[in-house]
């Protein structure tokens, strides 16, 4: 039996990779898998919310009941979280936003020439610390996927991006990287209080957290 806690509640979730194209046939990306916002979207549903899925490319199918919104570049996905911030009560930004894009897209492709080759990144917007800065009451939730230090890069971005509760997770343990359908997550409010999980299901991970943020209603 699943309860309805997030009934009349609006929740917008980010998700999956970014894809930064440097050219017509080419983009920068990551291993996001998209998988751990899809199940938040897909709990989120189960227990009542109204959800607003914004993801950049993957391989899984969109969960039912949500408004979809495709984006491929951080600059469109930061448009579509602006778009619907003021309509929403929770933000969940569980994307991995590229942090830099090319500076200029190549109309052309690129042809090989010289032995090296330059390209000039510029800096992405953070969607996260923009959602932050527009905060109100809306509830932030935020992730931090680290290799070093878990704990506190975590926690330094919680206060940075003005985030109610950081979901950390340390990509180096087995389990807990990219696309596998397992994560070992800690969980870190703002008065510094951490809560540690075992290895679990990312669904399961995904009730956990939503757990955690209803404790905030
Ligand atoms: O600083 P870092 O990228 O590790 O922070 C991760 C958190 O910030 C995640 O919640 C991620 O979705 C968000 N983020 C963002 N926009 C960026 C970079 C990160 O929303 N450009």
């Amino acid at each position: 039996d699943i309860k309805r806690d997030f009934e009349g509640k609006k929740v917008l979730v980010t998700a999956g990779p970014t894809r930064e194209p440097l050219d017509p046939v080419r983009y920068l990306t990551n291993h996001s898998s998209g998988k751990m916002g899809y199940e938040i979207a897909k709990a989120l549903v189960e227990r009542g919310a109204e959800v607003i899925l914004v993801s950049g490319p993957t391989y899984i199918e969109a969960p039912k009941n949500v408004t979809f919104i495709p984006v491929e570049m951080a600059m469109e996905m930061y448009n579509a979280v602006m778009m619907h911030l003021e309509e929403v009560d929770i933000v969940i930004g569980s994307a991995a936003v590229s942090d830099y894009r090319p500076k200029e897209i190549q109309k052309e492709k690129i042809k090989k020439d010289d032995q090296e080759l330059t390209i000039q990144l510029v800096k992405n917007p953070d969607i996260m610390y923009e959602v932050g800065k527009r905060k109100q009451n809306r509830i932030s939730v935020g992730f931090a996927a680290e290799t070093t230090n878990l704990i506190e890069y975590a926690t330094k971005k919680l206060k940075e991006k003005n985030m109610d509760l950081i979901v950390a997770n340390d990509v180096s343990q087995e389990g807990a990287g990219f696309g596998v359908d397992t994560n070992i997550i800690k969980i870190i409010d703002k008065n510094q209080n951490i809560k540690e999980y075992p290895l679990m299901s990312k669904s399961q991970a995904a009730h956990v957290i939503l757990d955690e943020i209803a404790k905030l209603f």
